[in-house]
């Protein structure tokens, strides 16, 4: 049984998400999709707002579960039975942060990252992006799922 955990802060899930987790999930027998709970940060989205879209979009994957954490991964991952992290790479700019994660994360309890490089067509985004684009009332079809556009467009508009 290969269980193996997607992290990330997921505010909100966009496609290029979508894609690594999908592909992790025809590769791994379970994918543990696993939203960081960060105290610190505040989000546009609630970490249960997060949880709940990533449910709505990826019940088709009967092998994807969704879950939160926080502190170390490592601490979520022998949890929960997890011996590796999946990320998505983007650019050679995702690389440094990422290695220095992945070698403080093996360093500290031998848990393995494998690195997917995202489908050229998700390369250029990111959360943050999404976010500018639905302030600014830009078309975010093909970027992210519908239920994420339509939850933007309405917390943008306070509808
Ligand atoms: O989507 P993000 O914000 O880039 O995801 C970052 C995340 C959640 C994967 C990373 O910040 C994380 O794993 N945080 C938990 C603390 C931790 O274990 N850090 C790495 C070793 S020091």
């Amino acid at each position: 049984m290969h269980r193996v955990v997607c992290p990330g802060s997921f505010d909100p899930v966009t496609n290029g998400h979508l894609d690594i987790i999908s592909r992790a999930a025809a590769m791994y027998d379970e994918v543990v999709v696993a939203v960081l709970i960060n105290v610190t940060k505040q989000g546009l989205f609630t970490v249960d707002e997060r949880v709940e879209l990533l449910r709505e979009v990826t019940s088709e994957y009967g092998n994807v579960k969704i879950d939160r954490f926080h502190g170390l991964l490592v601490d979520f991952c022998a949890a929960n039975g997890i011996t590796a992290v999946v990320k998505g790479l983007r650019a050679v700019s995702d690389f440094e942060y990422e290695m220095q994660m992945a070698q403080a994360n093996y360093r500290m309890a031998k848990v393995e990252t494998l690195f997917m490089t995202t489908s050229p067509q998700y390369s250029f985004l990111s959360s943050s992006l999404i976010k500018q684009i639905a302030r600014f009332g830009g078309d975010l079809s093909g970027l992210v799922p519908e239920p994420v556009a339509s939850r933007l467009r309405r917390r943008m508009t306070g509808a």
